[in-house]
């Protein structure tokens, strides 16, 4: 996203969540400050949370360093955004009420830049009117509020309360910034597009699958929507959350997958990330298999329909523009462009999975873009986020260029 956050930890047991969430938002391209409460450092030391966000750890009002080098009202203007994570109940409560009691809410009262928080708190106290309260008088103050989630709390009480996890959180924080600015070329136009992996079963509780981890289809899916695409994600089992904006098909077979991008059909764009396995077992056992001493089970594959070469057959609804990619771990290039011809799709992204690269499950990918008829284009080696940004960008310039020539 490539912004600036300024991260206000306060004291509340999901502060321990917070060096994953700086992380998780480091990932995604943005810089993260901290501002730690003293309720905040009893949880989680500041040292920790300077070393993953490589950056200074701003704690105290009344530090004549700090003040010198970044004054509070400095602080409170160096980011594009402030998150308050966890949002504690007296956080929010003295946020509601305009307390400039110490660096945190200094800062808040101070600011002129947008606000959101992610409330975590036991659920009585989340329920209690006050906070309640508080937290329709941010909102109404323009203050934005993710989560917080249902579930077990470290209190051991149940319910809503629970800091939402820090991916949702970073997700979040990056649908917000697209959806906050930038032009949208896609508007109008359908993109379906396919993550993961498939699980093929051998049995109601075994099944084959691979390491893909959907982190790069799922963020070709958030750039679409970002550019303005009504987007259909249609993702094998990940441990990611939904991109906010599209509408997203849960699957787990490659059967399942292609049926359910027919049904998505008709489409402008198709992007197939998804890593489908090319085999499933022919006759899935309907029970659990059991070792019984004998002889030991094999398994007998059948070919998995091939979705991308499916949704590239010429006829009027083939999507006017199809991308696949290729991953190789050798003669990328070769195999690559031997597979856009084989699979009769428009473009082929090209990208080098050997165990080297740490490309499966990986934050980064290094592209070669291949166009029917052209020569490759080479991209430097991206974060995920990036390499989908930067697709969803070649989309929509090859449709203005398209709407161009008629
Ligand atoms: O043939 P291969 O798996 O290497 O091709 C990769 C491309 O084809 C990817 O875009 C992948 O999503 C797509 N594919 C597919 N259905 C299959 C196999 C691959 O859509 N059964």
């Amino acid at each position: 996203m490539g912004k600036r956050i300024l991260l206000v930890v306060a004291g509340g047991i999901a502060a321990f969540k917070t060096p994953d969430l700086v992380r998780r938002l480091r990932e995604r391209g943005a810089s993260v400050r901290v501002v730690l409460t003293d309720g905040g450092a009893q949880f989680v030391t500041p040292l920790t949370l300077q070393a993953v966000s490589e950056d200074k750890v701003y704690r105290d009002l009344w530090s004549l360093t700090d003040e010198s080098e970044m004054g509070h009202i400095q602080l409170s203007r160096s980011a594009d955004v402030i998150l308050v994570a966890p949002a504690t109940a007296n956080i929010l409560a003295r946020m509601a009420h305009g307390l400039a009691d110490d660096l945190a809410t200094t800062v808040l009262l101070a600011t002129d830049k947008p606000v959101i928080v992610a409330p975590a708190m036991n659920v009585r106290m989340y329920e209690h009117p006050a906070t309640q309260a508080n937290l329709a008088l941010l909102a109404a103050r323009g203050v934005t509020i993710i989560g917080p989630d249902d579930g077990a709390m470290a209190c051991g009480e149940f319910g809503p309360g629970r800091m939402s996890e820090p991916l949702s959180i970073a997700a979040h924080l990056a649908d917000w910034f697209t959806g906050q600015a930038g032009p949208k070329p896609l508007a109008g136009r359908h993109a379906l597009v396919t993550s993961g992996p498939t699980h093929e079963p051998i049995d109601p509780v075994r099944y084959i699958a691979n390491r893909s981890s959907g982190k790069q289809g799922h963020a070709i899916a958030a750039a679409l929507v970002a550019l303005g695409a009504r987007v259909t994600l249609v993702s094998g089992p990940v441990a990611l959350p939904d991109p906010a904006g599209a509408t997203v098909l849960h699957v787990e077979s490659a059967r399942e997958m292609l049926a359910a991008c027919e049904g998505a059909l008709p489409a402008d764009i198709v992007v197939a990330a998804a890593a489908v396995a090319d085999w499933r077992v022919a006759d899935a056992a309907g029970q659990k298999l059991k070792k019984d001493g004998g002889a030991l089970p094999s398994l007998t594959l059948a070919e998995n329909p091939d979705i991308l070469a499916t949704l590239s057959k010429p006829g009027p609804e083939r999507p006017a523009l199809v991308v696949g990619f290729a991953a190789e771990t050798n003669d990328v290039l070769a195999y690559a462009q031997a597979k856009l011809a084989r699979k009769g799709c428009d473009w082929i992204l090209a990208n080098d999975v050997s165990p080297a690269t740490g490309t499966f499950g990986g934050d980064r990918n290094l592209i070669h873009l291949i166009r029917q008829g052209q020569s490759p284009e080479t991209w430097p080696d991206l974060p995920k986020m990036e390499v989908a940004t930067r697709l969803a960008a070649e989309i929509a310039s090859h449709f203005e260029f398209e709407n161009g020539k008629k």
